[in-house]
């Protein structure tokens, strides 16, 4: 952290408590005991979600947040015999807003957990206040390759992935498929051109080539002059990142376009996940990576989608499934300490060891607190998504300049 950012999450935490102790008023001249610092296991867990619950992402928001919830309703609504109440905050997707709600869930709003968020941007700027707060943390979506990188820390933990990893094994998929050159196209911001690079470092060394990178601003969903494009360019493939109604816009455009079926279409899994289903015959013929699908057979997997759909009215996805499964995480942290949050390296110690049983299939934590997972390859077939088969065993990010590691 630079010395400005630093200054910049003091001002933050000054500017948050001092509206904290207004709210907070006379109690906090009597027996205000701000909750993280609650002692036994009769106060309750307070969890804070920072996730976006409007605009582009809102559908990911949700899914996670009710999946998280349902894991904890599935252990008797307490984690480790301590109650939990939830504070919802919209991140609304905007990396400038994320520091300030971040200092606000942990200062203001007493929040002991916080879990969040879905987009890269807003992750590096609520880890780093989360970092110098300690919060315990958990990232149930946000890939921000960085957060399990340069920027680890004890207390910050993934449930979901890093955006290299999303990508990186599709690269020899492709290869596999006999495509010898592709055109990406993704959102300009770090989870985008992170996603790219993954996907480059193993097409490029395999012989592919990029005929051409388009970059387009976020949320934007202006596709149509870069599809017309493409179809001059006709490469042998497009691979792509884009997720959640910025996801539906894309698979409808390409289809629309008269692409759907000339120009394979590859990416990360995130571009059907949660959007397929309502794409209908547009999303026929995709093929992705992810760490998740809806069609894997498990006993695991059908139980937690069936439980899911019966609970919020729609479909399990991958976000659902990082969110149950940051709940798990914390559970498996929390029962190691009988729910004594204040032990946190015992808590730490507990999650990092851990074999999480998850509906994508067990997986373990690295050493830089990211998920080593298999990671699947997917095809949509007939408005279905099939698993063809694991691209890549047990993956684990590089871990690039993380010290814990
Ligand atoms: C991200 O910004 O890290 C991100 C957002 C949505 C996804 C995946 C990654 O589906």
């Amino acid at each position: 952290m630079n010395d400005k950012t630093l200054l910049n999450v003091k001002s933050t935490r000054r500017q948050v408590l001092g509206g904290a102790a207004v709210a907070a008023g006379v109690a906090a001249a009597g027996t205000f005991v701000p909750t993280r610092f609650a002692i036994g296991a009769q106060a309750n867990v307070k969890i804070g979600f920072l996730l976006p619950y409007s605009g582009t992402y809102a559908a990911l928001g949700h899914n996670i947040t009710d999946a998280f919830k349902m894991r904890v309703a599935e252990l008797g609504n307490k984690l480790a015999g301590r109650g939990v109440e939830y504070v919802m905050l919209d991140s609304e997707a905007a990396p400038p807003k994320a520091k300030d709600n971040t200092a606000r869930l942990i200062l203001k709003d007493k929040c002991d957990v916080l879990v969040g968020p879905v987009h890269s941007g807003v992750a590096m700027a609520m880890a780093q206040v989360a970092r110098d707060e300690g919060t315990l943390t958990i990232v149930a979506n946000a890939g921000a390759d960085n957060i399990t990188r340069e920027m680890c820390a004890p207390n910050i933990f993934r449930s979901s992935f890093s955006n290299w990893q999303s990508t990186y094994p599709c690269g020899s998929v492709m290869l596999k498929d006999g495509i010898k050159d592709a055109v990406t196209i993704t959102w300009n911001y770090p989870a985008g051109k992170q996603m790219m690079q993954g996907f480059k470092d193993s097409f490029l060394p395999g012989g592919g080539k990029i005929v051409k990178e388009i970059l387009i601003d976020f949320p934007s969903v202006e596709f149509q002059a870069h599809l017309t494009e493409i179809a001059a360019l006709k490469p042998g493939a497009v691979f792509t990142f884009f997720a959640g109604g910025g996801a539906l816009k894309f698979i409808n455009d390409y289809a629309a376009a008269g692409l759907q079926g000339k120009i394979p279409l590859y990416g990360a899994g995130f571009l059907t996940d949660g959007v397929y289903q309502k794409a209908g015959a547009a999303a026929n013929g995709i093929k992705t990576t992810l760490h998740y699908s809806d069609a894997l057979d498990t006993p695991k997997n059908r139980a937690f989608r069936q439980n899911f759909e019966s609970n919020a009215k729609r479909p399990a996805d991958v976000y659902a499934v990082q969110g149950y499964d940051a709940a798990e995480m914390l559970r498996v942290g929390l029962e190691a300490t009988k729910g004594d949050l204040g032990a946190q390296d015992k808590v730490v110690a507990a999650i990092e060891k851990a074999t999480i049983e998850s509906p994508r299939g067990n997986f373990t934590i690295s050493k830089a607190h990211n998920p080593v997972q298999d990671i699947y390859l997917r095809e949509i077939v007939n408005g279905e998504e099939k698993v063809l088969g694991v691209a890549h065993k047990a993956l684990a990010d590089p871990a690039t300049g993380c010290k814990m590691a």
